[in-house]
């Protein structure tokens, strides 16, 4: 797909969504290992959900997305709730996180593993890593369908392999697929 269509499918479902979007269970289930008052950066925010956690959990939170709707739909509700966030319009991928720059990186359903070495330079040392997103192994049709945008077994560990792992879930088609945590891996790890 185009940069600029790629843009205007993005731009088009976050002017037809309702709501902010769901906050990611990686930050809802780990939020007490996040030091209060330091800074997080949600990278590709979409509308905002997490980001507006953070903020209400007292972080400096910055976040950025390639979609302007969805930015724009972000400040609205910020602005709504008296939070100071920073956030800006940056295509993340030409435009990736500076070196030791943030105390949390938080990525909600979205996937370039070209910027995973990125990421962990862009932590700074202590820093931590959330990751959440959908996996190839999975049991309902959730999140996209492509392969590229879904994590093979184990990826997330792979791709930060430099980092401590201090939470991994993923459960795959293991045992009563009718039950647990489905189609999505969470990490949270540690820059040591
Ligand atoms: C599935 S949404 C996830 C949004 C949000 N993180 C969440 O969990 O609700 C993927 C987001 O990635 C954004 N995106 C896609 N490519 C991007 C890029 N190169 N730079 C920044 N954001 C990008 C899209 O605009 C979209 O908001």
């Amino acid at each position: 797909m185009q940069e600029k269509d790629l843009l205007a499918m993005w731009n088009q479902r976050h002017t037809e969504a309702e709501g902010l979007g769901q906050v990611a269970t990686v930050l809802e289930q780990n939020s007490h290992l996040i030091a209060p008052h330091s800074s997080a950066l949600d990278l590709a925010c979409g509308r905002g959900a997490n980001a507006l956690y953070l903020a209400r959990l007292g972080m400096k939170v910055t976040a950025w997305d390639l979609s302007p709707v969805a930015i724009e739909r972000l400040d609205t509700a910020a602005h709504a709730e008296n939070l100071m966030l920073t956030t800006a319009v940056r295509d993340v991928i030409a435009i990736p996180p500076e070196t030791e720059s943030f105390d949390l990186i938080l990525v909600s359903y979205f996937l370039d593993r070209t910027l995973a070495p990125a990421i962990i330079r862009a932590l700074k040392p202590g820093g931590l890593l959330f990751y959440q997103t959908y996996t190839q192994a999975a049991v309902s049709d959730d999140g996209p369908s492509s392969s590229r945008f879904r994590l093979a077994d184990n990826e997330l560990l792979k791709l930060f392999d430099s980092l401590k792992v201090r939470v991994y879930r993923e459960e795959g088609l293991l045992g009563d697929t009718q039950q647990g945590w489905r189609d999505r891996a969470m990490l949270v790890a540690e820059k040591v």
